[in-house]
């Protein structure tokens, strides 16, 4: 038998995708399923950036191209996230990646060891811990919990921290549970960094879509840019999953490492991509609050529908575009709610634990649909609420 490394034992897969398949089989066999399972926007990306990749793909610019990102595209990044984010960035500490998750994968592995501990949100991302544990080292969960409003407990992270704990992960806004960390939660999470000597990694990927108030990176606060690596990307703020972009933000010598990863793995982002995603930071269409503002009313709608289920419990997200909704008064386990949902009504939604232990009494749904869509899912979740009306208690 052929052997297959054992760091690949360590990985996890992401329970959206195996309801997904489940959901595409229901409909082979003629069944109608509103699918908010993955995180993927039904949105395209705005006219001029397909203008602007077409055009460049006609300008013959489908070369290998510079390791770390075309010199204008990192140039662009650096001033968009200084206009959006206040972050004073230059364009030397920006590399280029096919994706938020392979930007997240190299700074991962240009900063952690093996026998390292790394903390990360739990519920959350399942890549985090996924691929800590691939890398030798320990993941070290901490807490979003409901009776926190999801926000982090400061002395549960306080008293996970030992001489091994390298770097610090987190997502805000935060996939699933759409919180976004507070100004003091940020704050004393860069005060602990600087006390034990952490990295952060600050998954920035939902930045943009937020539904109050400017959004705050931990990289800007005083003494944090050396020690933090911004990950974000192309995915969810430009409608663009299937393009393949991402970025990482870090000190120098992180991007040098991560340069050389890049060189002995992929060797660089698609150039014709490149160009198009700088069109994409012009935003000259103004398809970012657009779309933001679609996200406000399906959250309004959605949120105020699952409200109203008997046994359901969601508290509006502050960012990103996921209900995270607490079953546990259905007196169901969230897989049988995930599986009655699929089956009988013909909606896809996610079990929690597939964000780790702590989603264990909820499910997450995508508000990746449109309004008609939602308001017919609201109206199937409901018909099929009578599995578990008689048990609620209120
Ligand atoms: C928190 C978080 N980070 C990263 C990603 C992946 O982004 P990309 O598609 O750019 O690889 C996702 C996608 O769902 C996400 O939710």
């Amino acid at each position: 038998m052929t052997r297959i490394a054992s760091r690949v034992s360590q990985l996890n897969g992401e329970g959206a995708l195996a309801v997904y398949s489940r959901a595409k089989e229901l409909e082979r066999l003629g069944r109608s399923v509103i699918h908010l399972e993955l995180g993927e926007p039904d949105f395209h990306p705005a006219a001029p950036i397909v203008d602007a990749l077409r055009g460049a793909v006609v300008a013959g610019r489908d070369r290998y191209c510079a390791t770390r990102g075309l010199p204008a595209l990192r140039e662009a990044i650096a001033a968009y996230l200084k206009r959006t984010r206040r972050l004073g960035v230059a364009a030397e500490q920006v590399l280029v990646a096919p994706g938020c998750k392979m930007a997240l994968s190299l700074a991962m592995m240009a900063l952690i060891e093996p026998g390292d501990d790394v903390l990360y949100p739990d519920p959350g991302f399942p890549i985090y811990p996924s691929f800590t544990r691939g890398l030798g080292a320990t993941a070290v969960p901490f807490g979003l919990e409901e009776k926190n409003h999801f926000q982090p407990d400061l002395e549960e992270i306080a008293a996970k921290i030992t001489p091994r704990t390298r770097v610090l992960i987190f997502n805000s806004p935060s996939n699933p549970t759409g919180t976004v960390f507070s100004s003091s939660a940020l704050q004393k999470i860069a005060e602990l960094a600087q006390k034990h000597d952490l990295w952060i990694v600050s998954d920035e990927i939902y930045a943009r879509i937020l539904f109050g108030g400017a959004y705050q990176s931990i990289g800007a606060l005083p003494g944090m840019a050396e020690r933090t690596v911004i990950i974000d990307g192309f995915s969810k703020s430009f409608a663009m999953t299937g393009w393949r972009l991402g970025y990482a933000v870090a000190p120098v010598p992180v991007i040098d490492a991560m340069d050389l990863l890049v060189l002995n793995t992929f060797t660089c982002a698609a150039e014709f991509t490149q160009i198009a995603a700088i069109e994409a930071l012009r935003d000259s269409a103004g398809a970012v609050d657009a779309m933001v503002e679609e996200y406000r009313k399906r959250r309004e709608l959605f949120v105020t529908g699952l409200n109203r289920i008997p046994g359901f419990r969601c508290q509006p997200p502050q960012g990103a575009f996921y209900a995270w909704v607490n079953i546990e008064q259905t007196g169901l386990s969230a897989e049988e709610v995930q599986s009655i949902l699929l089956e009988q009504g013909g909606v896809a939604g996610i079990a929690g634990a597939a964000f780790g232990p702590g989603g264990k009494n909820y499910l997450r749904f995508s508000l990746v649909s449109a309004r008609n869509l939602l308001e017919d899912a609201l109206e199937r979740i409901e018909r099929v609420s009578m599995h578990w009306r008689a048990a609620v208690t209120r």
